[in-house]
This record gives structure tokens, C-alpha cells and sequence, in this order.
């Protein structure tokens, strides 16, 4: 009888090459691909990994050996593409995100929008949260809203907002509205109790903080909702992860739907592209632009 040799096991060594290969190949894939669905790689750099992850998944799902059989792949297939391009999408976020950002909006920025519409004769205040995620930022904006300037203009003036995303599954969660203690980690302590229910480490927002939030499936790339509005949140989505002249397009689409006077706000580590006119950045501060008259 024959005896069979046994392939030596792996060592440590011979793993973490492998690992090493795996991670580069990864990146020379996404450097050549991402520009291809209109996205850049320094916004994906330091999210990458959680990238290449998924993307080893979506191989091993089709049975694939690796990165290059899953080029040939996306070549013959042209519905990868949609695939690959949710693979791309990165769904994180937390309440009170930028804590400096809300904590102006909270002190400055809304009761002064606010005056101006009851002296206006206006009757709400209208916003727009661009890639909402699980609803962290709309939940935000309408607790600060009711807790903070509400107290502060000593008047009721309902603040309506029109959060979309593209993710279906994040936008389930929205409307769930239950969290784990380490998404309220930036929201301070008064907030949390009084906008929320505890059950051991997580949380479920309490309903007056849900009223007069719409949630709609929508991809930023083609659509917008309908109306005008005063203030327009899009942190960490367009100017992060696609490419220039996409920013520039969604961008124009943007302001056309701002109010002159509105607000738009992106991410604190971000920056539009530059030339761009219409809108100043509000009182030199990072991340807040106001629509010149
Ligand atoms: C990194 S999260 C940012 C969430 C939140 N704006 C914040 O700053 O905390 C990006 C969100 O944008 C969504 N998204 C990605 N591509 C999108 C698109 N083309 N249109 C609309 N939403 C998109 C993702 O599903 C995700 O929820």
C-alpha cells in the first residue's frame, strides 16, 4: 500500500506573505477599478481593508481563485458591476458626529435660521441628510432641535427632514431606531437620557425624536428630493469617496436646492472642489458654508 505524503501545513511565515500578497493585489485592484465607477482611491486608503474583506468574500463566493480570475469575472459579467459597486459603499456613522459642528448649529446657526423664517412667516424649517446611514445624523438634528433651540426661540417651529440613502438595510435600521451604546458615544450624557430608552447596552430613540423625519431610498449620483431647503447635510459620502468631477456635478445639484441664506454642511475632514462659487464657509469654520444672497 501506497502511503500518501502530507503537504506540510503553512507556517506562520508562509501566511502572513500570503496575507501581505492578498493586500496588494487588493490595492492594485481597487486603484484601477474605482476610478472606472467614478470613485478615487485616497478616500478609500484608510478604509481599504474593510474593502478588501468583502470583496475576498464576494470571490470565494463565486468561486473564484483570486483578484485577477475576479477581473476576468467583472469582464464577462456586465451585472457585476452593480455588485461590486454596493461592495464599495462604507456605512459608518454615529450621533453627534463633529461634535463642534452641532454644538455651533445648536448655539449660533439654527435659532438665527429659525428667527428668520417666523419673522418670514414661515412655518418649518426644511433640511436634507444626504447618506443618512442608520439615522444617526436626522436623529441628531431633531433632538437638538426640540432640546436645544426650541427652548432657545421660545416658539414651536417644526424642523422636517428628508434623510436618504442608498442602502435599504441602513435605512431599515433608521426607522428601527436601535443603537448600541458605542454610536451615542459623542452625544452628550443630558441628550442621551432624554431622547432615548435604555435596555442594558442599547438604546431605542423615543418618538417624539421621529417625528417629521422621512426616510427615502436614494442614490446621490442621479437623484435628489423633491423642494428646497435651509439646511443640507453630505459629510463623509461625495467628498470623500468619488472622484472630482462627480463632486462637482452632485455638488451643483446641491445648491440649486438650498435656500439663499441655507446652510450646507460636509464632513470637518473634508473639502469641496476648488473654484467652486455660491457658497462662503460660515465664520471660518470647517465644514459649514453658507448660500451667498
Ligand atoms: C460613511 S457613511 C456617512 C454617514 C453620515 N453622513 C455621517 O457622516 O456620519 C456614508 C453613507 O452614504 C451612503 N451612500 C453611499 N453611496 C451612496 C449614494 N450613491 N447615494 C446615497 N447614499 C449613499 C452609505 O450607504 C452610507 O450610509
Amino acid at each position: 500500500m501506497h502511503s500518501m505524503k502530507k503537504a506540510a501545513a503553512p507556517t506562520a511565515e508562509t501566511l502572513r506573505i500570503g496575507l501581505i500578497m492578498k493586500n496588494l493585489e487588493c490595492t492594485e485592484f481597487l486603484q484601477h477599478y474605482l476610478p472606472q465607477l467614478r470613485f478615487r482611491w485616497a478616500g478609500f486608503r484608510k478604509v481599504h481593508k474593510q474593502v478588501c474583506k468583502r470583496l475576498g468574500r464576494r470571490i470565494t463566493e463565486l468561486g473564484l481563485s483570486g483578484f485577477s480570475a475576479y477581473k476576468g469575472y467583472l469582464g464577462e459579467h456586465s451585472e457585476e458591476w452593480q455588485i461590486l459597486d454596493l461592495i464599495l459603499q462604507i456605512a459608518i456613522s454615529r450621533f453627534y458626529r463633529d461634535r463642534g459642528i452641532f454644538d455651533i448649529l445648536c448655539s449660533r446657526i439654527l435659532p438665527s435660521l429659525a428667527k428668520n423664517i417666523l419673522s418670514g412667516g414661515g412655518n418649518e424649517l426644511n433640511c436634507w441628510s444626504a447618506g443618512c446611514c442608520s439615522g444617526e445624523e436626522p436623529y441628531s438634528l431633531q433632538i437638538l432641535w426640540k432640546l436645544c433651540v426650541i427652548p432657545e426661540i421660545h416658539q414651536d417651529l417644526p424642523l422636517r427632514i428628508i434623510a436618504t440613502d442608498i442602502d435599504h438595510n441602513m435605512l431599515k435600521r433608521a426607522k428601527d431606531g436601535y443603537y448600541s451604546e458605542s454610536s451615542l458615544r459623542d452625544l452628550p450624557k443630558e441628550l442621551v437620557q432624554q431622547a432615548f430608552t435604555r435596555s442594558g447596552k442599547f438604546y431605542t430613540i423615543k418618538k417624539p425624536f421621529t417625528e417629521n423625519i422621512e426616510f427615502m431610498e436614494q442614490d446621490i449620483r442621479e437623484q435628489s428630493p423633491e423642494g428646497f431647503f435651509h439646511v443640507i447635510f453630505c459629510r463623509n459620502l461625495v467628498f470623500t469617496y468619488f472622484e472630482e468631477a462627480l463632486q462637482r456635478e452632485i455638488l451643483d445639484r446641491i445648491l440649486e436646492k438650498l435656500y439663499h441664506g441655507g446652510i450646507f454642511v460636509i464632513g470637518i475632514h473634508e473639502s469641496i472642489p476648488k473654484g467652486v462659487t455660491g457658497i462662503l464657509q460660515y465664520d471660518n469654520t470647517p465644514g459649514i458654508y453658507i448660500k451667498a444672497d
